[in-house]
């Protein structure tokens, strides 16, 4: 397509009923509201590309925040506006977020600030954007509905598969772009134009991403780690020099590629064998990577990430016990009820990062032993059980219920019945021990 070129057969061959009937809304009642509106950004560039997208961005000429209003009157989703920024957001309930900006010229105070925002035109707003295919738009006011709109040439960047900022002070302005643009790249195997790359590789060079917020820095890493090329863009982190100032300390290894390779493998591997266990994949690659790093220095490098203690825990768990468990399993053949100690309370994350971390097949063979079966197997009897043979309760219940799974773990007792004169046997050894 080019500029000017009527995007309604895309529209309607490529979105699902529900955002065409969405786009339909927008344009009757922009026309009714007297206001221009624009569909612009990520959705237009997915939509050429034949991608899902379910964020819809609108320019909104002259102010998006009342016109928001007007629309979710008739959307009733969730309605957010910052009067600072003459921006709002509606969320629907089926998952569809809407971003309405106030057309607008953006001035940065100082770098790295969020910006102020003014009133001004459709391709003032849009130059203020950070790559050239970022900055397609479609016209919704009728006549003209679907009308593709190129200011930039976005078009050709999308056919050439560039990524290219459409000014030099780009990424000091905001230099989260520079995360942004590897994201782009690897998630649709673009090329970094060349003056971006030098661009980004003065920006690396200069430290600008210091100045970035670490909430900021989170969000964009959250993004990153969600995409299917995440190993591919951290591993461009460390070759652009960028990864520093987000994890410091590590270096890109051999082993630290292969891991993390291994890592989006085994996360395939666990949605397939394990479709009951929930895998985030990302967490396994923030544990892949900390694996690198001493144990103290792992967990500096979570808490400036800003990670939430939901997420810490579990890669601390598992940057923890890697290298402990793996020792262990490859010096003995370990009998099934010391399997089940050795992993017991670990987290997922866990035995994914040592199947990562390692190719033998006898850790492979535990950790699955473990997850799929051990973990489940409890003994046949209960406390009550005990109580019931007339024995006192006290703490050595507990002992003697873990001493009786780990025989049924390792196939030393077959049924209740064995159960019960086990346990029978060893609560009177320990009475005429007491006595
Ligand atoms: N944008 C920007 N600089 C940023 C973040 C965003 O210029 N640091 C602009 C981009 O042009 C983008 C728009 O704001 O198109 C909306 O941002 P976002 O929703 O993050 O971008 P998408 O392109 O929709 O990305 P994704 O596909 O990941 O949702």
């Amino acid at each position: 397509p080019a500029a000017g070129d009527d995007l309604t057969p895309l529209i309607n061959s490529r979105l699902s009923k529900k955002i065409q009937s969405l786009l339909l809304l927008v344009a009757q009642k922009a026309d009714k509201e007297n206001v221009k509106v624009f569909a612009v950004g990520g959705f237009i560039r997915d939509l050429l590309l034949n991608i899902k997208n379910h964020d819809l961005d609108l320019v909104v000429e002259p102010a998006a925040i009342p016109f928001a209003e007007e629309l979710n009157k008739m959307l009733g989703g969730r309605l957010t506006s910052h009067e600072k920024f003459g921006t709002a957001s509606i969320v629907l309930p089926e998952g569809i977020h809407i971003d309405l900006v106030t057309s607008r010229q953006e001035f940065y105070a100082r770098p790295a600030a969020l910006p102020e925002v003014e009133q001004s035109s459709l391709k003032n707003d849009l130059f203020r954007r950070d790559f050239t295919i970022n900055t397609l738009a479609c016209s919704l006011n009728s006549p003209g509905f679907g009308k593709l709109i190129d200011l930039f040439n976005g078009i050709g960047d999308l056919e050439k598969g560039l990524i290219r900022v459409l000014y030099n002070l780009s990424f000091v302005e905001d230099p989260l772009r520079v995360l942004r643009a590897i994201r782009f790249e690897q998630r649709f195997g673009f090329r970094l134009e060349e003056t971006t790359l030098s661009l980004m590789e003065n920006a690396a060079q200069t430290r600008v991403l210091e100045k970035v917020s670490k909430e900021r820095l989170h969000d964009e890493l959250v993004l990153a780690l969600q995409e299917e090329k995440a190993p591919e863009i951290l591993i461009r982190y460390f070759t652009l020099n960028i990864a520093p100032m987000i994890f410091p300390g590590i270096r890109l290894s051999d082993a630290l590629q292969e891991r993390l390779f291994a890592a989006r493998e085994m996360c395939y591997w666990a949605n397939r064998n394990w479709p009951d266990t929930e895998v985030v994949p990302g967490n396994l690659y923030l544990a892949a990577l900390l694996l690198e790093a001493p144990f103290q220095e792992a967990r500096h490098i979570c808490r400036r990430l800003r990670l939430p203690q939901k997420q810490r825990e579990p890669i601390l768990a598992a940057v923890e016990a890697v290298p402990r468990l793996k020792e262990k399993l490859l010096a003995n053949a370990l009998k099934p009820s010391e399997l089940y100690r050795l992993f017991s309370g670990q987290p997922v994350e866990t035995l994914l990062l040592l199947q990562a971390d390692s190719k033998q097949s006898r850790i492979w063979e535990s950790t699955a032993l473990y997850w799929e079966k051990l973990r489940h197997i409890q003994p046949h009897i209960s406390g009550h059980d005990l109580r019931e043979l007339g024995f006192k309760p006290g703490p050595g219940f507990q002992e003697v219920l873990s001493h009786i799974r780990a025989a049924r773990l390792n196939g030393e007792v077959k049924n209740r019945e064995e159960e019960l004169a086990m346990a029978k046997k060893m609560l009177a050894a320990r009475e005429r021990n007491n006595a």
